[in-house]
């Protein structure tokens, strides 16, 4: 799996298709969309209309917490292969625990089903707490391969990333440049992490954007990063980042930033009945 990619959440219609068409031209191969988003189907032709080998571009997707549960998760991935086109998923990931349906267990062996018959080649979890993770591994066989959390500078989630690593859990980061702290409507006492002093003065000295140094940040630690935009100079803009190389003083200097307080949805509390992403919980 390339370790950075493009999110696709919040894109719609031929705007999907535009940037995928532009990230796919700039070099990424890896495009992370999810049934939530509702554009699998622009994000198949995409790729298809782009020229890239099937094979070249690795699609991760996401089953949505109304469909949890064993045989409506298999017609979940049926529904998502059909819109994507494609006969394989390269990762399949449950997208949020919804611990207050209790059924991920069940969920998470409906995706090891998947992966023993290869149609997803790879599975995984999303916005997994460390109590999530020991239940699964306690209940289960597969280890997820990817545990894709909310990290970015001011929320590292510490605890989640250690856990990972010890079950061998590769990290991936989304809003992984702050996207949430930046949402509009989501309320002015949220610190854009875009802005900070210490990002700044880092970027500054490499000759680099803010996104630019957090991106290095993750890639530097090992994780994986899907930042979004829709922007064709961002889209090159993020995937600019081979060139340079952070400190070990820098990267603790950004480790330091962590206010250890979410922006986005608590996964123990997230409703299947609402849009997580949408609505934050009160
Ligand atoms: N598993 C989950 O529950 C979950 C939750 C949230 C997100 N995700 C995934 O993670 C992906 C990324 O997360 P995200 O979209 O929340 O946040 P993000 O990638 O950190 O930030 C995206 C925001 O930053 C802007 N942006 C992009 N590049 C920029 C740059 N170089 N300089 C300044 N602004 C820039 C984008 O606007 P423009 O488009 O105008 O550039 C957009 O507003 C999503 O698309 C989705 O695939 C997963």
């Amino acid at each position: 799996m390339p370790l950075l990619g493009l999110g696709v959440y919040d894109m719609h219609g031929k705007e999907t298709e535009q940037a995928i068409a532009d990230a796919l031209e700039t070099g990424y191969r890896l495009i992370d969309t999810a049934t939530l988003y509702a554009n699998e189907e622009g994000v198949g032709r995409a790729i298809r209309d782009s020229g890239v080998a099937r094979d070249d571009v690795f699609v991760t997707t996401k089953v949505w917490n109304s469909d949890q549960g064993y045989d409506t998760t298999l017609r979940a991935f049926d529904e998502s292969r059909r819109l994507l086109g494609l006969d394989v998923v390269d990762l399949y990931l449950i997208h949020w625990p919804a611990p207050r349906l209790d059924r991920y267990v069940d969920t998470w062996k409906a995706l090891e089903r998947l992966y023993a018959d290869g149609h997803a080649r790879a599975i995984g979890v999303s916005n997994f707490t460390v109590a999530h993770l020991t239940r699964l591994l306690d209940e289960t066989t597969v280890v997820p391969a990817v545990n894709q959390i909310e990290l970015h500078p001011y929320f590292s989630q510490p605890d989640v990333q250690k856990a990972d690593a010890e079950y061998g859990i590769l990290t991936q980061a989304w809003s992984p440049i702050g996207g949430i702290t930046f949402y509009p409507g989501w309320g002015e006492n949220r610190k854009n992490v875009m802005r900070d002093p210490v990002i700044a003065g880092v970027a500054q000295a490499h000759g680099k954007t803010p996104a630019q140094v957090m991106l290095r940040w993750h890639l530097q630690q090992g994780r994986s990063a899907i930042p979004k935009s829709t922007n064709p100079a961002r889209i090159a803009e993020n995937f600019d980042v081979f060139d340079f190389e952070l400190s070990t003083a820098e990267i603790e200097a950004i480790d330091a930033l962590d206010s250890g307080v979410r922006s986005g949805p608590d996964p123990d509390l997230a409703r299947p009945e609402r849009f997580a992403m949408v609505i934050p919980e009160a």
